[in-house]
């Protein structure tokens, strides 16, 4: 069944939050800290190794309890039912999403139009693990007989992001292949990658759910006529695989049918890095280790599904998100890892949250009268801090900031990563305190006459009362990064619910993609 239509404007909750933010806007929340010493506390909670900290937010428990009304009349529980048990809920491509289906390790059985799909998606895995340890140990050759050193994902999109992401975030425990990956239709960037490889020790991977991709097709091509400048068709079998729903594709591209990883139409491209499009992440770290990633994720989707509302990760970071975008006006929100490892975070969470709700029509085909998806941007600690934090800390805009921070380092260097770590509290702490007037002028009175002190004073105030939110996690490994960007798949579908939009199409790519053909110059 499809998703309830429910306008959020309508509903008495929103009512509710419109009068309550008129009282909640002038309050500072130093002032809430002041009144509710246990406001750290009752604004904090735990989930296995994950500490959600929302206590630096401009909310009350009032805000809160109005939106869990808010989500409550949404019906977000009969939204969450419908989302795992394989509904047809991406109406518009009439499909169910089932991401969660391929990380799913409990033993029910998920259903697509009364077939069971996890035989399906335990033989895909089954042959994922066979083909990487073959590749790992040696016993898989390239076409003249020699050992894989080096792995080229050729995809876009959630063909591409996904897998690089995870790739480069888990890179402590990768193996000795070399990972490369070709996105951008732009010759000179494949001419950057392929000038170092062997074509005889290179596995090439096609990673297109659809393989009708301007962009993948294209980079496939002139990846394979240089394979070819050396080698014959017929040994494109040794050194070319691929990962699509379209196998009759495949097979024309000249890949061998064995060498073909089936997706399906039930997987969204931005949701599909659990599925074989994370062929490159079990080859760069193993298949163990790709397992432990989708526990994560499982991990992740069991909390979502069963913890109450007011306990739940994914439900609190989308409620929060939907307050500043919906009530304060905010348009966009900044994740910002302390780990350098998590680079690529950002790009992955612009696609999955922006393609999926970056939309202007409700579930009755009609134009919103409210704001939907956010802009989501950000990079990593300490860097930001000597970049963009300016116009965080005192620029004229709200912007939300997620802070993630890892308890340990991964090669236990204790003296950089405690500096790591004071810094991910201290951003948090000058956004929400600020300075005043009273401090600065405390700071410079020994520094210069007052007339100088007068005259830069306002400069260097820092109005505070700018939230975040703080989650923190025991260490970086498989499994949390799996839980970690589950708890963001499920914050975009919350606020996709909320929003009643249809978070699973993007008809909104093509336009462009139809124009780049018109202004194609042959
Ligand atoms: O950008 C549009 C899009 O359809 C994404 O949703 C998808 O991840 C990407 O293109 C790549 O698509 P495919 O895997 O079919 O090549």
């Amino acid at each position: 069944m499809a998703l309830q239509n429910i306008n959020p404007t309508k509903t008495k909750a929103w009512k509710k939050l419109e009068n309550h933010f008129t009282e909640i806007k002038p309050v500072e929340m130093k002032t809430l800290f002041q009144k509710n010493k246990n406001r750290k506390e009752e604004f904090s909670f735990q989930f296995e190794d994950f500490n959600l900290d929302y206590s630096k937010n401009r909310i009350d428990q009032k805000t809160m309890d109005l939106l869990l009304e808010l989500a409550n009349e949404c019906q977000l529980t009969d939204a969450i039912e419908k989302y795992f048990s394989g509904d047809k809920i991406n109406t518009t491509e009439n499909r169910a999403v089932l991401h969660t289906a391929l990380r799913n390790k409990g033993n029910n059985a998920v259903q697509v139009d009364g077939t069971d799909i996890m035989p399906e998606v335990r033989e895909t895995l089954a042959k994922m693990e066979q083909f990487s340890n073959k590749v790992i140990s040696g016993e898989f050759k390239g076409y003249t007989g020699k050992a894989i050193t080096d792995v080229v994902n050729i995809g876009i999109g959630g063909s591409d992001l996904g897998p690089r992401m995870v790739v480069e975030s888990l890179q402590f425990y990768k193996n000795h292949l070399n990972t490369h990956f070709i996105s951008n239709v732009d010759g000179d960037h494949v001419v950057e990658v392929l000038k170092n490889l062997n074509p005889e020790t290179t596995l090439f991977i096609i990673v297109s759910k659809t393989f009708t991709t301007q962009e993948t097709l294209t980079n496939a091509l002139t990846v394979k006529k240089w394979f070819l400048q050396n080698a014959k068709e017929s040994d494109i079998q040794h050194n070319f695989v691929a990962v699509s729903t379209n196998v009759e594709k495949v097979l024309d591209f000249g890949i061998d049918a064995n060498n073909v990883f089936t997706m399906w139409n039930w997987v969204g491209g931005r949701y599909s890095l659990w599925s074989a499009v994370g062929l490159s992440i079990s080859l760069a770290i193993g298949f163990k280790n790709f397992d432990n990633f989708l526990k994560g994720g499982y991990a992740m989707d069991q909390h979502f599904k069963n913890a109450d509302f007011e306990k739940n990760i994914p439900v609190t970071l989308a409620l929060i998100s939907i307050w500043y975008n919906n009530f304060f006006g905010s348009e966009s929100e900044v994740v910002i890892p302390y780990t350098q490892y998590l680079e690529k975070l950002a790009p992955f969470l612009q696609q999955l949250s922006m393609e999926s709700n970056g939309k202007s029509v409700d579930r009755n085909g009609k134009p919103v009268n409210y704001q939907t998806g956010n802009i989501i941007w950000g990079n990593t600690g300490t860097n930001v801090q000597h970049a963009f934090m300016q116009l965080v800390h005192q620029g004229t805009k709200i912007i939300p900031v997620d802070f993630i921070g890892f308890k340990e380092s991964l090669y236990g260097n204790k003296e950089p990563h405690n500096k790591l770590m004071a810094n991910f509290y201290a951003q948090a702490e000058a956004l929400y305190a600020g300075k005043t007037a009273e401090e600065v002028h405390l700071d410079m009175k020994f520094h210069g006459d007052l007339k100088k002190i007068n005259a830069l004073l306002p400069f260097k105030v820092f109005e505070g009362n700018k939230p975040s939110n703080a989650i923190l996690i025991e260490k970086l490994t498989p499994k949390s990064l799996g839980s970690l960007i589950a708890m963001y798949e499920h914050k975009t579908f919350v606020q996709g619910v909320i929003w009643n939009i249809f978070s699973f199409d993007q008809f909104g790519v093509e336009l462009g993609k139809e124009l780049a053909h018109k202004f194609l110059v042959k």
